[in-house]
């Protein structure tokens, strides 16, 4: 008997968070489980990330448990046979001779690999077919004026589709996190990409940071989504921080989040207190979602009322990255 809940949705195709890039530094080797599959995440001296699937294709040995940075390779515990980060085996040292299966190219599955906004991206795709997109560059993750990043991060059983439909579902908000009033959400769909702009009000708060708590003003919540592994948010007024969530699928049921907010170097005390008033609710909420994400199912064919915000689209656009394997180009632009 069990209570873990299968979603049924399947791991969509994408780029994902799999380290930040200050935990794998060169010559680091690190088992990894993503994807639903054992993978070896390494760092060549020269500096290059590298995923390859976890398997030595000699006698099928670990490379993430005791596997070595040789150069630009991985060395096997095993029988140190060394792979390159396009999974081709370059070079064994006992053989007098190159196996034929070897000297065909690449004998293990490698990932392709972005390193951005502090982090390592990893592309998933169900076939293996080459990235349709870029993530993009948040440029306050490489402004020197801006604080070094504070990070949360969390593993629990659901699934990307559902953990990002929260964004959109605006009537949550008052019952799950006791928002005052309801928001209001406004989606923007463009390809791979999705714009939200949340709407709630929130006391008035002037430029020096004095609140007046008998007046109400709008607050703007700006969130880009780049695929289903990440999003950008940015705070209006006196919250002054900017956030990355990523999300990265362990198995289909399974997923790790993780949110790192940064911060301007020179604001004032009361911005500061503002701010990390703010960044502890945002985390807090979380909390609040995840007993729900954890036990509700999929509905495919929800009832809807009048009052509930753009979920149908937020599925229409999250569709586009469930391959349906029926082409070489995977991803199909919904509008
Ligand atoms: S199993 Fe990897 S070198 Fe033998
Ligand atoms: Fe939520």
């Amino acid at each position: 008997m069990t209570d873990f809940i299968d979603t049924g949705l399947p791991i969509p195709l994408g780029w994902f968070a799999v380290a930040y890039s200050n935990e794998l530094a060169p010559g680091d080797v690190q088992p990894l489980y993503v994807f639903d599959q054992h993978l070896v995440l390494f760092r060549t001296e020269s500096g290059e990330a590298k995923l390859l699937e976890a398997f030595c294709p000699h006698l099928g040995a670990h490379l993430g448990h005791g596997g070595k940075v040789v150069g630009e390779h991985i060395a096997c515990p095993f029988h140190a046979w060394e792979m390159n980060g396009a999974g081709e085996i370059k070079h064994i040292p006992y053989a007098t001779a190159m196996p034929k299966r070897a000297q065909q190219g690449a004998c293990m599955h490698s990932f392709p690999i972005q390193e951005r906004n502090q982090m390592i991206w990893a592309w998933y795709h169900p076939r293996g077919l080459a990235p349709t997109w870029d993530i993009e560059d948040i440029p306050e993750f490489s402004d020197p004026d801006w604080s070094e990043l504070k990070t949360w991060e969390w593993e629990f059983n659901s699934c990307i589709q559902e953990t990002g439909e929260n964004a959109v579902d605006i009537a949550h908000f008052v019952y799950v996190h006791n928002a005052q009033t309801m928001p209001k959400a406004n989606i923007e769909l463009d390809g791979h990409k999705r714009s939200t702009d949340m709407i709630t009000l929130g006391p008035v708060i002037d430029d020096a940071g004095n609140m007046d708590m008998s007046r109400t003003e709008e607050m703007h919540l700006l969130s880009r989504n780049i695929g289903p592994g990440m999003s950008c948010q940015v705070f209006s007024r006196a919250f002054k921080t900017v956030l990355m969530g990523t999300i990265t699928p362990i198995t289909a049921s399974r997923v790790k989040l993780r949110f790192a907010f940064t911060k301007p170097k020179n604001i004032s005390e009361i911005f500061n207190v503002y701010t990390d008033g703010l960044i502890q609710e945002i985390v807090n909420q979380v909390q609040h979602d995840m007993p729900i994400w954890e036990h509700k199912i999929y509905r495919e064919d929800p009832i809807l009322c009048d009052g509930d915000g753009p979920i149908a689209k937020y599925r229409r656009w999250f569709a586009q990255f469930y391959d349906d394997g029926a082409d070489e180009t995977p991803v199909r632009l919904v509008k």
